[in-house]
């Protein structure tokens, strides 16, 4: 089975993460994670940090000659920021020694884990709350997650996603995201996140595109900030990964627990998911054909994909459908007010240069997320301990 860990601070010296789990002979260069990585630094409604460090992997395990050899494999980023000759960085994360010249920070931030995380590790200064919560760390779990996705690329497996809302602009429902999304998830969700970059908002629809990105600069001008709701797609799952045997297997709750894990996110559904709470039940289970294939074998597609492609915490076959929604950004141009941990002083919070929406950014990541999630329901199932073993697994 596929683990990972990612350890690292924002404004440390690099992030780092292990990789477990993954068969030998799994094709990966650093490229293969270096894009996802880049996908996720793109996007309208971005801040500053992200323009002058571009993401870059170094490999120091677990790959050789372009192929995973079976053991851990270890990755590093490195922060370029806290290499520059001015910064102040070495002295605020140094590990050892504490410079005068270095503030504690005892204003925490509303939308951020700050109060709750200082109040749990008794921390009087917020800085290393802020230093592990950040959305930075996303960065190597987007890397980490990369490897299982190039996994499953070899065993015909795709992630791909699009935004369908920002703020107050996005589809009326189900059906018209399907028009607009089905006859490019047919050929693979790759070709999914392939059309969507064509938007600055990573957005299928023209029209939507346009007044997603004119709202995200009216709510900047505002000193505000938005959030949005995504699809995330995988294509080319075979029926019955997971399992309805027992809680913890069910692949849905196993994928819900993986987005709602990214920083930001406050629910997930499955196909029409809270849709389904409006509709009668004909309008919503999906009804069975069949159809004899090659072998003389029936398969049994569905008419619909309403379900989102999982059924009793099992793939059916169908493409899986699921979406997530992420708050507002919580750094605001426009203050919020806190109070003072020492003082109890109230004030308003100080603004650090931040994202205004990183919907277009978090897509990304969600995708990454659930890699190793349909990775190891693919291992439970098919097993093997390298690439070849496991296609000579899969039926043909
Ligand atoms: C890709 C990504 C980028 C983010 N960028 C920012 C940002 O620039 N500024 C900010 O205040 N929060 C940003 N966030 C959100 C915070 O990390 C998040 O609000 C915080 O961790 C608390 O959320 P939680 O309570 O759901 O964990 C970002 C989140 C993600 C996933």
């Amino acid at each position: 089975m596929i683990r990972y860990l990612t350890a690292g601070e924002s404004h440390g010296p690099r992030l780092s993460g292990i990789v477990e789990g993954m068969p030998a002979g799994v094709p990966l260069v650093a490229d293969d994670l270096n894009l996802h990585l880049s996908r996720r630094q793109l996007g309208y409604g971005r801040g500053g940090r992200m323009a002058f460090e571009k993401d870059l992997v170094t490999f120091h395990s677990g790959v050789r000659f372009g192929e995973t050899m079976g053991g851990p494999i270890t990755i590093t980023l490195e922060n370029r920021a806290f290499e520059k000759d001015d910064s102040q960085w070495p002295k605020v994360m140094h590990p050892e020694t504490r410079d005068p010249s270095v503030d504690a920070i005892t204003l925490p931030r509303p939308g951020h884990a700050d109060l709750t995380g200082a109040q749990k590790y008794r921390f009087d200064d917020v800085r290393p709350v802020i230093e592990r919560s950040s959305a930075r760390e996303t960065a190597m779990r987007v890397a980490c997650c990369s490897v299982a996705r190039q996994f499953l690329k070899q065993v015909g497996i795709e992630i791909g996603s699009h935004i369908i809302r920002i703020g107050k602009h996005g589809y009326s429902g189900w059906e018209e995201i399907r028009e607009a999304a089905d006859p490019l998830i047919s050929q693979g969700a790759e070709r999914l996140f392939e059309a969507a970059e064509e938007s600055e908002v990573k957005c299928l629809n023209p029209t939507l595109s346009e007044l997603m990105r004119d709202h995200i600069k009216e709510i900047r001008k505002e000193g505000s900030s938005l959030g949005g709701v995504y699809e995330v797609v995988v294509t080319g799952c075979p029926p019955g990964l997971g399992s309805y045997v027992q809680w913890d297997r069910k692949l849905d709750g196993q994928l819900a627990q993986s987005i709602l894990s990214i920083q930001a996110m406050k629910g997930v559904e499955f196909g029409l998911g809270f849709e389904s709470g409006v509709r009668k039940g004909h309008d919503v289970h999906d009804e069975i054909t069949s159809r004899k294939s090659g072998n003389g074998n029936h398969k049994f597609p569905r008419r619909t994909n309403r379900s989102g492609g999982i059924e009793g915490g099992m793939t059916t076959g169908e493409p899986i459908i699921l979406r997530g929604v992420m708050k507002p950004i919580p750094t605001l141009l426009k203050p919020l007010q806190s109070a003072d941990l020492k003082s109890g002083e109230q004030s308003e919070t100080r603004y650090e240069r931040s994202d205004v929406c990183a919907v277009p950014r978090a897509i990304v990541v969600a995708e990454s997320v659930i890699a190793p999630v349909i990775a190891n329901a693919f291992l439970e199932k098919f097993g093997g301990d390298s690439l070849r073993e496991i296609l000579e697994r899969l039926p043909k």
